[in-house]
Formats: C-alpha cells, structure tokens, sequence
C-alpha cells in the first residue's frame, strides 16, 4: 500500500485590501491551492481577506474544483469559546492535510500581526509542515495612506492592540505609536492621548487602501473594524 504524504499549511497574508497590494508569491500559490481557508466572524457574514483574493480565485479554470473552508471565528474575548473554534478550525484543515492537500489559510494584512493563523499554527505546526507568506500590514499601508513616515532615524514603533492602563508609560517611551483595532477603544483612553503634553499628530485611516478608505485627523468617530490610528509624537 502506498503511503499518503501529509499537505503543509501555508499562512498567506492578503494585505490591507487592495488586491493589487497581494504579493505575486501570494498569487502564485493562490492560482493552484487545492484549498482555502478563510474564517469568518459570523455566519452571516463574508469574510474580508476571502472578498480580497475572491477576483484571483474566480479566474482560475478549476475554480468550481476548488474547496473554500469558512470557519466561524466569533469575536468574542471568551477565550473558552475562542479555543473551542480554534481547535474545531484545525481538526478541519488536518483533514485535508491528512489525505495529502495543502491548505493556505489567507489573513488579512501580515499573518504575523494580531492574525488568527497563529493560534492554528500552534496547533498543527508539530505535525504538519509549515509555511507562511507575509502580506503588507495595515499599518504600513496606513503610513502610505497618510503619506508619512512610521518611524525615523533612532525612533521606537509601539503597536498596541488594545488601550490598557499602561498608556501612560508607552505614551512616555515610543515615537510613534500605531493603534489597531480601534474599534474597542474606550473613549477615557483617547482623551488621555489628547491631553498627554507631548505635542503630536493623530491620524486615523479606516478602510485602508479600500475604495471606501477614509482618512481623518484625530480618532475615528464611527469605530469601523477596519480602522487604525498614527499618533505621531513630535521631537
Ligand atoms: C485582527 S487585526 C489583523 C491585522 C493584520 N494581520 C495586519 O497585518 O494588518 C485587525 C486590525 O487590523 C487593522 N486593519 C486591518 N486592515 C485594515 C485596513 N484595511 N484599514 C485600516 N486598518 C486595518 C485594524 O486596526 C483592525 O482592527
């Protein structure tokens, strides 16, 4: 009996939005994976890097042949229910791994940035072989959207996933510092940034790179998922 060799798994980031933005090395494994995993944050709802590479995929002479994979992945701060759908993800995608598929789970933005791959990585990575494809981050293509520099000569970079009570000591140590997920910013922590007494700029992009992409001056006023904010403080 012949043996079956296992799939590898390929974490591959989309980028910001902008299919263009897609590195070719993306493409490339794009064009002929046998299966895609793209998770999703409510049943009902589509998921953003599967609509990023959907105008690749579609092209493809064997689209109708190949297996799209939507795992829920709720937002929630549950973290029983997160590892409940984490672990559910993977048993998914080892089984294709198993009968000798690659999978390429597609992130948004960098797979190495505040991804759900890593949490699938961790649990496949010691039977499978792995492989990951990095992406333009968001806040990289926020720095463009703005047309400023993220960081210069000996500046610090602090990227910070969720406003915290140590604010204040990150506010006196970074040069710049990039916000993600500002749509969970309590409104206390920003007023805080405001009124901290180094002199700064604030820059919030939402839908980067997209065609609905807004720019602002200060925090984003309608708490949209896909926004990020710059605040760059001056020296
Ligand atoms: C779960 S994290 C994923 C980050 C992603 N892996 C990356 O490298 O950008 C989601 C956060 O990334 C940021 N983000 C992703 N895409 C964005 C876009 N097109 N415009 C603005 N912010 C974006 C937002 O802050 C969003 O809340």
């Amino acid at each position: 009996m012949t043996k079956i060799s296992k799939g590898k798994l390929l974490g591959i980031g989309v980028g910001p939005g902008d299919k263009e933005l897609l590195t070719l090395k993306a493409v490339k494994t794009l064009n002929k994976i046998p299966v895609i995993c793209s998770p999703r944050s409510a049943p009902n709802k589509e998921s953003i890097a599967l609509s990023i590479v959907k105008p690749i995929i579609e092209k493809r002479k064997d689209f109708k042949e190949l297996t799209v994979l939507e795992p829920v992945f709720p937002m929630t701060e549950d973290s029983l229910t997160l590892e409940k759908h984490w672990d559910d993800a993977s048993e998914l995608i080892a089984n294709f791994l198993n009968i000798g598929l690659d999978v390429a789970f597609i992130t948004l933005g960098d797979p190495s940035i505040y991804s759900t791959f890593s949490y699938v990585q961790k649990r496949l990575e010691n039977n499978f072989f792995i492989e990951v494809i990095p992406g333009i981050t968001s806040f990289a293509a926020c720095a463009s959207s703005i047309k400023k520099p993220l960081v210069e000569k000996d500046d610090v970079l602090i990227v910070i996933p969720k406003i915290k009570e140590n604010l204040e000591i990150l506010m006196e140590n970074g040069d710049t510092i990039v916000l993600m997920k500002t749509s969970r910013n309590k409104k206390e922590f920003e007023n805080k940034i405001n009124h901290q007494k180094r002199e700064k700029e604030i820059f919030s992009v939402e839908n980067c790179t997209m065609e609905n992409e807004k720019i602002l001056n200060g925090f984003p006023e309608n708490r949209s998922y896909l926004s990020t904010t710059i605040i760059k403080f001056k020296k």
